[in-house]
Parts: C-alpha cells; sequence; structure tokens
C-alpha cells in the first residue's frame, strides 16, 4: 500500500507551487498525498520564515502534529522552506519529535531522506543550490481551483533588502529556461486552467539567454492566448517600461500590479537598501498610468522599521494617499536574525507605537480601498467565474482583470466562464453586481 503524505502550507504563492513540486516528486516515488491528516504517514509543513509572528504559528502546529505521531510513532514529521533553512538543526533542539528538516532547494532528496528516517534517524538538508529550478519536474496542483496555476519563473533573492530573510532562506537569484516555461504554459491549457500566475521573488530580473521578463511574459501570453495571464512580485528598482507596454498590447495579460513600496520615506528606503526613492516610485506609478490607465496598483509596506519617526510614518501615509492604492499587504517590522538590519541597526520603535502606526495605515487602506470601489460603481467588468459565494449560495463571486473580487446572483453561467458583469454596489473589500 502507498504510504500517504499530508502537506500544509504556509506564506507566499512560491511555497504553494514548492508543495506542488513536492507532490511531484513524491507521487513519483510510490507515495500519495491524502487530505486527512488522520490517515497521514508522512505530515509536511512547508513554512514562511519572514515574520516571526509566522514562525511561532507553524511551531504551535508542530505540537498538533505531534498527537497523531503519538497515536501512531511510524508517522514522520518534517518542516520545509524557509524556517526549515533559518532554524537548521535548532528546531531539533525546539521540537524533538520532528523527523525532516528540509530546505527549499533540496526536495528532490525527500524520498531518500524519508527512507533514512525509517530507521529513527532524524534527516536535514539545508544546501542552497546555484542551479536548482527543479526543471522537468511539473507540479502536481493538487489545491488548485481548477482555474489558475501558477509557474515559478525563477527562485531566490539577490537583492539583500536590509529587512528581509528571503536571501537568506532562499539563496541566489536563478531564472528557469524559458522552453521549460513555455511547456509547462502548453500543459496548462491543456489542463483546462483559466488563468496562469508567473512567480518569483523578483520578477523583473528574470533573465535567460536574451529572454528577459517582459518577452517571457509576451511569449507566455501568446502561448496561453485564452487564458489570463498575471504575474508577481515586481520591484519599483527593476520595473520597466516594456513590461507595462507588453500589459498594455497583449488582451490577454491582466490590469494588475503588485508593487511593494515598503515606506514612503526617503530616510527609510535608504535604510531598507531598497535602492530607489520615493520620487522614482512615484515616477513608475505614473508610467504606469499613463500606458494602462485602468490599472489597479497594490503595494507591501512596513510599519515601525528601525528608527522610523512620526514624519517618516507621515510620508508613508502621503505616498499612500497619493498614489491611492487599491489594495495593500500591512505589517509590522519583526526583526530577523542574520539580516542587515538585525546586525546593525536598532529595533528601536516600541512596539504600541509600532501597532498604532500599522493600525493608521490600515485605517488609511481601508478608505482608499473604498474610494477605489465607487470608481467601479456602473462600469462592466469581465469576471472569471471562480465558485460560489462563501455568504449566500446563490451567488457566485470572481474576478476581474484588475484583481477585484465581485459578488453577483448565479444567473445562468457556470464556474470557469468568463463574463460581463456590472458593479452596482460596493464594500471595502468587495464589489457587488449583476450579470449583463
Ligand atoms: N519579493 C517578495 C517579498 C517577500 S516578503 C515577494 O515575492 O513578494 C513579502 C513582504 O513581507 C515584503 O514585501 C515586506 O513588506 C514584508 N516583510 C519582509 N520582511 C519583513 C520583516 N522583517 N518584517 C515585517 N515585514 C516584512
Ligand atoms: Fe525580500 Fe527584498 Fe527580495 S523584500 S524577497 S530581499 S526583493
Amino acid at each position: 500500500m502507498k504510504k500517504k503524505v499530508y502537506i500544509e502550507t504556509y506564506g507566499c504563492q512560491m511555497n504553494v507551487a514548492d508543495s506542488e513540486l513536492v507532490a511531484t516528486i513524491l507521487n513519483g516515488e510510490g507515495y500519495e498525498l491524502t487530505k486527512d491528516i488522520n490517515s497521514a504517514d508522512v505530515i509536511f509543513v512547508n513554512t514562511c520564515a519572514v515574520r516571526e509572528h509566522a514562525e511561532q504559528r507553524v511551531l504551535s502546529r508542530l505540537d498538533y502534529f505531534n498527537t497523531f505521531k503519538k497515536k501512531k510513532p511510524a508517522v514522520k514529521i518534517g518542516v520545509l522552506g524557509c524556517m526549515a533553512e533559518r532554524m537548521r538543526q535548532s528546531i531539533f533542539e525546539q521540537k524533538p519529535f520532528v523527523d525532516i528538516v528540509a530546505g527549499p532547494d533540496s526536495y528532490r532528496n525527500l524520498p531518500q531522506m524519508i527512507e533514512t528516517t525509517e530507521s529513527g534517524q532524524k534527516a536535514v538538508n539545508i544546501i542552497l543550490s546555484k542551479e536548482e529550478t527543479y526543471e522537468g519536474i511539473l507540479p502536481t496542483r493538487y489545491d488548485s481551483n481548477g482555474l489558475s496555476a501558477f509557474i515559478s519563473i525563477m527562485r531566490g533573492c539577490d537583492n539583500m533588502c536590509s529587512f528581509c530573510i528571503v536571501p537568506f532562506t532562499r539563496g541566489r537569484e536563478r531564472s528557469r529556461s524559458v522552453d521549460s516555461i513555455l511547456e509547462e504554459t502548453s500543459q496548462i491549457v491543456k489542463d483546462g486552467f483559466k488563468e496562469i500566475t508567473l512567480i518569483g521573488q523578483n520578477v523583473d530580473k528574470y533573465i535567460y539567454k536574451d529572454v528577459n521578463f517582459a518577452k517571457l511574459l509576451a511569449l507566455v501570453a501568446d502561448e496561453a492566448k485564452d487564458l489570463r495571464i498575471r504575474f508577481a512580485t515586481s520591484y519599483p528598482q527593476h520595473f520597466t517600461e516594456e513590461v507595462v507596454k507588453v500589459m498594455a498590447d497583449k488582451p490577454n495579460v491582466c490590469h494588475y500590479i503588485h508593487l511593494p513600496v515598503q515606506s514612503g520615506s526617503n530616510r527609510m528606503l535608504e535604510l531598507m537598501k531598497r535602492g530607489y526613492t520615493r520620487e522614482w516610485y512615484l515616477d513608475k506609478i505614473k508610467m504606469i498610468r499613463d500606458y494602462v490607465p485602468d490599472a489597479a496598483i497594490s503595494t507591501d509596506i512596513i510599519a515601525g522599521f528601525c528608527g522610523e519617526t512620526e514624519e517618516d510614518h507621515k510620508d508613508t501615509l502621503r505616498l499612500m494617499e497619493e498614489v491611492a492604492f487599491d489594495y495593500a499587504y500591512m505589517f509590522k517590522y519583526s526583526e530577523r536574525p542574520g539580516t542587515y538590519a538585525a546586525k546593525n541597526l536598532k529595533d528601536d520603535v516600541p512596539e504600541e507605537v509600532k501597532l498604532r502606526r500599522l493600525n493608521e495605515i490600515i485605517a488609511l487602506q481601508r478608505q482608499l480601498s473604498e474610494q477605489s470601489n465607487i470608481k467601479d460603481v456602473g462600469k462592466t467588468f469581465k469576471v472569471l467565474v471562480e465558485g460560489v459565494s462563501k455568504k449566500s449560495k446563490d451567488e457566485f463571486f470572481g474576478r476581474n482583470s484588475q484583481n477585484k473580487v465581485i459578488v453577483f446572483p448565479k444567473g445562468n453561467t457556470k464556474k470557469g466562464n468568463l463574463i460581463d458583469v456590472k458593479v452596482t454596489g460596493y464594500t471595502s473589500a468587495t464589489l457587488r453586481g449583476e450579470i449583463i
């Protein structure tokens, strides 16, 4: 009988894509995936190390996994991904029942690692690679909605933003070959998906031979003409006009850009080693709006980074208003051991000040999102029907090109259709509409 593997995934889309690779690697070695943790022989948790809070959650989750091992001692527990890379052997000290610690470049070895643990030994592989892109392994999209597929086009990050652990946990930047990306694209088309998202920590730095990100985006858009194409994450310093032109030219490239700014203060941006200024960022926003006036723009913001003053914080609020972001992911600064900031700067903004600033940022974004939604009332959008609304079984929800969620009465349509929906109302979080 095949052994059953249960995988739980935390963190970014990259981790979701990595878990899909792990699924393929294990399937090929005689394991099968299960969604039922009770029946699992192997329990994997794919982890994020970007903020301490995310790590704490996983650590307490591990105790829960241990309750299954207590009932069935043959169960193996493995920590995968960024926390494995950051914490290394110290995971075994904190959680002695863990059997496997596997960093993001070690997944081809997972079958052997599981085997090693059969005799009661621990297995660790935290070697980072300069080449591994998991070329030749087609992801098993076991948890997808059947409509939306991620393609990981590059791995790692060389940017070394001073607050960020990712360059340490995911290693050096490397791009996958164009051919393997296009092969995966055509497979996704054959499998009936409706939307592709090209992902990497910093997609603007994709480069394979003479193909840069803009060219790759155009190639994928042509290969999958009837599918929507999205991408994430863009980086202000490297984001190019060429990419925006592809967005303007190719009808199936969605009008949505996630462009993390982190702070509106030049002093903070410098300490964060982001490599751009507030003015540079605003220029990029203007460039996007010149080519694609209806593009939605979202961002990431960190509140309370080292040395942040009230004035720096106000610069962030002012920048948010100036750009009028459609959406934002907002965080309190969390010091990560080993980063430039942890070694050289003081995490000196008191916790309650961080929290108050974060709350001000969240409150402002709520207003901005609402204003953005008000402007959509009366407009008609192409919406990809993604499923039944959580709140009412008589309604569907879907997304428009700008990545906004629209809820509408079911009518005669079905999941997977691309239909015209006219917006009739809004909240700060969603739009309401009707099929026309
Ligand atoms: N380029 C990546 C960014 C990964 S981290 C991507 O693919 O999205 C995602 C976001 O987490 C960052 O943009 C930043 O806003 C936030 N973040 C990173 N390190 C952090 C830290 N130490 N404390 C708080 N937030 C952090
Ligand atoms: Fe992190 Fe900056 Fe790279 S936020 S993932 S070091 S672009």
